[in-house]
Order: C-alpha cells, then sequence, then structure tokens
C-alpha cells in the first residue's frame, strides 16, 4: 500500500515513538553502520544516527524515502524482500516493518547477506494476535457489505516460535524472541487509525472511494464498545513481536 507522509506523522507518530524497547535492544554504537530495514519516514533511523552510528534506511514507499530524505537520512528505496547488500553492516535494525513483507524466508536470507559475521538483526513488528479484534471487525464490515474477504491474511504475524525457526532457517543464532502485548493509546480516534493504515486494504478489496467512508465509520462503531472507554479515547490491541539475533563470526 501506498504511505502519505503528512498522515503518518499526524496519526502514526506513535510507532516510532514507540519504538524504544527496539531502538534499546539495538545499542547502536558510534561509528558502527546499521541497515534500517522499513525506516519509513526516518524518526527511529535519525535516532540512530544521533549515537554517532552511520545509518542506511530503506523503504519500499517513494513517499516515505522522500520524507525521511527531507530529515537528512541517507535512505533509499528497495524491497526488504529483495535486499542487494553484502557482508557491509554491523546491524540490521526494523521497527514496525517486517510483518508488511510477508514471507520471512527472502528477508531473512537477505539480511543474512548484509551483515558482517557476528552483525546482529534486532527489531520488533506485528505478533501472533496483532489487532486482531481491528481485523476482525474490517472484516465482518466488508462481508456484511457483500465483500469477498481474502481468507488469506495480508500481514505477517508469527507466534514466537515460528519467528525463530524463520531466524534458525536463514543462519542465525537466536538471541531472544518474545511476543510482547502491547495496548496501544490512538490519540486520534480510531476513525483515522483505520483510514491511515487499513485504507490500502480496504480499496483493495474493490470497495470505491465514494463507500470507504461508511466502511470505516461501520467499522469504529463495531469496535467501539471493545476498545473505547467510557469516555472515547481509544486503545488498539497490539501485539509486538521483539527479537535479537546474530549472525555466526
Ligand atoms: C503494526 O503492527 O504496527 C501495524 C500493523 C498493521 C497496521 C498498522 C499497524
Amino acid at each position: 500500500m501506498a504511505w502519505d507522509p503528512q498522515a503518518y506523522a499526524a496519526h502514526a507518530a506513535f510507532v516510532p515513538a514507540l519504538g524504544n524497547a527496539a531502538f534499546e535492544l539495538l545499542g547502536a554504537v558510534a561509528g558502527e553502520r546499521v541497515l534500517d530495514l522499513g525506516c519509513g519516514d526516518g524518526v527511529l533511523t535519525s535516532r540512530i544516527a544521533a549515537e554517532g552510528a552511520e545509518v542506511v534506511g530503506i523503504d519500499a514507499d517513494p513517499a516515505m524515502v522522500a520524507a525521511a530524505v527531507e530529515k537528512g537520512v541517507n535512505a533509499r528505496l528497495g524491497d526488504g524482500r529483495r535486499l542487494t547488500f553484502a557482508g557491509e553492516f554491523d546491524a540490521v535494525f526494523s521497527n514496525a516493518a517486517l510483518h508488511w513483507m510477508g514471507d520471512p524466508a527472502p528477508v531473512v536470507a537477505g539480511v543474512f547477506r548484509a551483515l558482517k559475521p557476528g552483525g546482529r538483526f534486532v527489531g520488533e513488528f506485528g505478533g501472533h494476535g496483532n489487532i486482531a479484534a481491528i481485523r476482525v471487525a474490517v472484516r465482518a464490515v466488508l462481508a456484511a457489505r457483500g465483500y469477498r474477504v481474502p481468507a488469506a491474511e495480508e500481514n505477517y504475524y508469527p507466534t514466537a516460535p515460528e519467528y525463530r525457526v524463520a531466524l534458525e532457517a536463514g543462519g542465525f543464532v537466536v538471541d531472544g524472541c518474545w511476543i510482547v502485548p502491547r495496548p496501544t493509546p490512538i490519540a486520534s480516534g480510531m476513525a483515522a487509525w483505520l483510514q491511515t493504515f487499513r485504507g490500502g486494504f480496504i480499496d483493495a478489496i474493490g470497495v470505491p472511494a465514494a463507500e470507504r467512508a461508511q466502511v470505516i465509520e461501520d467499522t469504529r462503531a463495531m469496535l467501539r464498545p471493545i476498545l473505547a472507554d467510557g469516555a472515547g479515547n481509544w486503545t488498539a490491541d497490539y501485539v509486538r513481536l521483539r527479537f535479537a539475533a546474530h549472525k555466526p563470526e
């Protein structure tokens, strides 16, 4: 799906802001070379660079790459499933991006190739059960309106054992792999969240532009008793998969 950097900055600033645990787990060291895989608009990439690391950001969305470059990030367009780097990074970092890349095998293989011996792969993304209530509600609303929703999920949300197997199959030694439930306050409200993060999915199902707002409103109404409190404050049912692994020497 295509991203709108302005909408992302307005409604999704919590994504890099809540990337602190992954950032700390990376523990970037001055002088080392780091690849930020799925760097988005470069907010966390800039933080890694501020530690003194030499960071390259890569993202599949041209508008997000442009937004990162505007922040002074060395960012480039690229597909995480077809990385072409070879033995040049001390670490590969990724926050809230791997779930968009699907099958982990080509991603893990490309990261492994990109790292120097001993290099680390550290990050966080959506884990098993991520935004489950939201996903079910979007599907239920679309089905009720007569749309055929594919049975397969559009994002990759593995369990910790599943991702550990994927990392090990790619040659990594796994230092840790955890599921971390992270209920996440959504300050902009559920309609803005759905517009930002599920708009592409709703379009891809074939919903005409004129009907999109009603799909979002019906989904918001279905979720209200589940994810909003009495005062109307929304909390999304995020679940993170956090991991640290390294390439053997
Ligand atoms: C996330 O887990 O970061 C996420 C997944 C899908 C849509 C929005 C956010």
